[in-house]
C-alpha cells in the first residue's frame, strides 16, 4: 500500500523539485492558509529570496513555473510578498480521500525513528485516597501513552507511586493495632482516607504510639523482614484499589506498571556516591546538596537540591535522580515525560539539571515536564464536596455514570442491558473528554451538566456524531467496511463535501500537532470541528437520496471515513465509542 501522509507533506513533496532547482534541500514551508478560497500556502520562497538577495515574488514565480502542480491544484497564485497560494483541485482531493478510506491508520505514518518513551503518570500515594487531583495526570498521561504508541513509539508506563517514607511507621503501627485483617479490609474497599486519618489521630494522641511509629521507621529502613511484610500488605491493598479505579476509568495502567519510590532504595547511596565523585555534592547545614546552575532563591542566593538530609535520610529528590538514572540507563529511554502538576515544576527542573550534570540524562530536552492546571468547582475554588472534603475519584466516576444513565435513558431506545454499557461509555467518556479538551495548562471548572451535554465540545456529542454516521449504514443495510477498503470512487462537487474531505485528510496533522506540544486538546478541537463539518455536509448533501448511485456511494465513503476518524481519534484519547446510543 502507498505510504500516506498529511496534505502539507504531500504538497511540500510536489514542490520540492522546483525548490531544489533554486537551492537543493530548501524547505517549501507549506502551511494551512487562512484566506478564503485558498487551502495552503508555501512560504519558502521568502527565505530563499533573502539568501539570494532576489525579489520574493520573482523567486516564487520561478518556482511555480518549474513546479508540476497541474494534477494537484486548481489554482496556484503568487502574492506580492512571495507567498505561493495553493488551492487543491477537487478531483485530486477526491482521489486522496479514496486512498485515505483504504488506510486503517487514516493517513498517520508511523514515526520514521521510533523512540522509547517513559511516561511517568498517575502516581498516587499508598494508603491515601486517589482524589480528583490524580484524575488529570491519569487521564492526560494515558492519552499521551496511547497517542505515542499509535505514532509508532515504544511506551514504558511508570506509575511512580508514593510507597516509602516516615508515614509508614505510623501506618504500620495502626495496622497492627486494628489487626491485619481489618486493615486489609478497610484498604481493599477503598477506605484509604479513614485509615490514614485514624493512624494520624493515634500518632497525635499518644507519645507511646509516636515512639512505636519512630521505631517502626527504623525497622523498615533497616529491612526487618516482618516490617517489610506488613509494609507490603499496605502496598498490595492500595495497588489493588488503584487498579480497580484504573479499570473503571479504562486507562492502560496495570499493577506491573507500578515502579514505586521504594524501588529505587538500593540506588540512593549509589546516586550520592556518583554525585560526590563528579564533584557535585556540597554539604550545607549538614545536608548533602547539589546547587544546579541557574536556580536561585528570591534573595538571589543559590537554591539547593537536597539529596541526603543531615540525619542520613534520603529525600524525594534523591528518588527522582535515581529514577532518571534508571530510565535513561537501564531502560535506555530516548525521552521521559513527567505528567505531574504545575507546582512541582521547579523540583523537576532542578532534578533534570542535576541529572544532566551527573551524566544520567544525556541532554536536557530529553526529560519533559508536562504540567497541568487544577480542576475547580463551580465557585472557581479547588474542587471540594459540599461539606468541604476532597472528592474521592471513585465517587466522581460513580456520579458521572449515574447521570449518564439518566441522559441515555431519556433519548435512546436501547434495551436495559445495552443501555448500561452505553451509559458507562458516555459517563466515563464525558469525564475524560472534559479533562482532555481543555488546554491542559489551564484550570478548568468541573461541571457534570456541561460535560454530559449532547451538544458543544463534549464527549457525548462526538460519540453521538459517530453513531449518526454509523446509523446510515444500518438503515440502508450496508456494510461500512465496503466503503473503507479504498475501492469506491470519491467525487467532490459540493462545497460541504470539499470542506469535509479536507478536514478528514487533516487527521495526521492533528495528531502531529497534539504530540508536538503534548496537548490532547488539539486533537479534541480537531474532532469537534470535524463533527461540525460533517453536520453541515449531512444537512445539505443527501446521502441515501443522492442524485445518482455514484454520488451516493461517494458520500457514503465520506460518512464512513468520518465515523472511522471519530472512532480512532476518540480511541487514541482513551475514550470508548458505542456503536449505538
Ligand atoms: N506521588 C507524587 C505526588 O502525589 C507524585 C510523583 C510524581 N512523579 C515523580 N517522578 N516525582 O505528589
Amino acid at each position: 500500500m502507498e505510504v500516506m501522509a498529511g496534505l502539507p507533506e504531500l504538497l511540500a513533496a510536489a514542490l520540492q523539485p522546483a525548490f531544489d532547482r533554486f537551492e537543493p534541500g530548501s524547505d517549501p514551508v507549506v502551511r494551512p492558509s487562512g484566506r478564503a478560497g485558498v487551502d495552503f500556502q508555501a512560504n519558502g520562497a521568502m527565505a530563499l529570496a533573502k539568501r539570494l538577495s532576489q525579489r520574493p515574488s520573482e523567486v516564487a514565480e520561478q518556482i511555480v513555473g518549474w513546479a508540476d502542480l497541474q494534477a494537484v491544484c486548481s489554482s496556484v497564485e503568487v502574492s506580492a510578498q512571495g507567498f505561493i497560494n495553493l488551492t487543491l483541485a477537487d478531483s485530486w482531493l477526491a482521489g486522496r480521500v479514496g486512498l485515505h478510506a483504504g488506510d486503517p491508520r487514516l493517513g498517520v505514518v508511523p514515526a520514521p525513528r521510533a523512540m522509547t518513551v517513559v511516561v511517568d503518570y498517575s502516581h498516587p500515594n499508598v494508603a491515601k485516597e486517589m482524589h480528583v487531583g490524580h484524575l488529570r495526570t491519569t487521564v492526560i498521561g494515558d492519552a499521551l501513552c496511547r497517542l505515542l504508541s499509535f505514532a509508532g513509539h515504544t511506551v514504558v508506563r511508570e506509575n511512580h507511586i508514593g510507597d516509602w517514607g516516615t508515614p509508614f511507621g505510623m501506618l504500620i503501627e495502626h495496622l497492627l493495632d486494628i489487626g491485619e485483617e481489618e486493615a486489609a479490609h478497610e484498604l481493599s474497599v477503598g477506605d484509604l482516607d479513614s485509615f490514614y486519618r485514624a493512624s494520624r489521630a493515634a500518632f497525635d494522641a499518644s507519645p507511646e504510639f509516636q515512639e512505636r511509629a519512630r521505631h517502626r521507621v527504623v525497622l523498615l529502613q533497616s529491612g526487618d523482614p516482618e516490617t517489610l511484610r506488613l509494609w507490603q500488605v499496605l502496598v498490595d491493598q492500595s495497588v489493588a484499589y488503584f487498579q480497580a479505579v484504573y479499570e473503571r476509568l479504562d486507562v492502560l495502567l496495570q499493577p506491573s506498571d507500578v515502579v514505586g519510590e521504594s524501588s529505587y532504595n538500593d540506588l540512593l547511596p549509589v546516586v550520592v556516591q556518583e554525585l560526590d565523585e563528579r564533584g557535585l555534592l556540597v554539604v550545607s547545614d549538614g545536608a548533602r546538596c547539589v546547587f544546579p546552575e541557574g536556580f536561585v532563591n528570591r534573595d538571589g542566593t543559590p537554591l539547593p537540591l537536597i539529596v541526603q538530609k543531615s540525619d542520613g535520610g534520603f529525600g524525594y529528590a534523591a528518588t527522582d535522580l535515581a529514577a532518571l538514572r534508571d530510565r535513561f540507563g537501564r531502560l535506555a529511554a530516548d525521552l521521559a515525560l513527567y505528567v505531574v502538576g504545575a507546582p512541582q515544576a521547579q523540583h523537576l527542573a532542578m532534578c533534570f539539571a542535576v541529572a544532566e550534570a551527573a551524566g544520567y540524562l544525556p541532554s536536557a530536552e530529553q526529560a519533559v515536564h508536562v504540567p497541568f492546571g487544577n480542576m475547580l468547582g463551580a465557585d472557581r475554588k479547588m474542587f471540594k464536596t459540599r461539606a468541604g472534603a476532597t472528592v474521592k475519584l471513585g465517587d466522581l466516576l460513580d456520579e458521572a455514570v449515574v447521570r449518564a444513565s439518566a441522559a441515555v435513558a431519556e433519548r435512546s431506545e436501547l434495551d436495559a442491558g445495552e443501555r448500561a454499557a452505553v451509559a458507562r461509555m458516555v459517563g466515563i467518556g464525558a469525564l475524560k473528554y472534559a479533562d482532555l479538551s481543555t488546554d491542559r495548562i489551564r484550570d478548568y471548572v468541573f461541571d457534570y451538566d456541561r460535560m454530559l451535554a449532547f451538544d458543544g465540545n463534549t464527549g457525548p456529542y462526538l460519540q453521538y456524531a459517530r453513531v449518526r454516521c454509523l446509523s446510515i449504514f444500518r438503515r440502508a443495510s450496508l456494510e461500512i467496511a465496503d466503503f473503507l477498503n479504498g475501492s469506491v470512487e470519491v467525487v467532490i462537487s459540493e462545497p460541504p463535501e470539499r470542506a469535509l474531505a479536507l478536514a478528514l485528510l487533516g487527521f495526521s496533522a492533528a495528531i502531529d500537532e497534539t504530540l508536538a506540544t503534548w496537548s490532547p486538546h488539539k486533537l479534541c478541537t480537531y474532532l469537534f470541528d470535524l463533527a461540525g463539518l460533517y453536520t453541515t455536509f449531512f444537512e445539505s448533501c443527501p446521502v441515501l437520496k443522492a442524485p445518482s448511485p455514484e454520488v451516493r456511494d461517494s458520500r457514503l465513503v465520506l460518512c464512513a471515513v468520518t465515523a472511522a476518524t471519530l472512532g480512532l481519534g476518540l480511541s487514541v484519547l482513551g475514550i470508548e465509542a458505542p456503536e449505538r446510543m
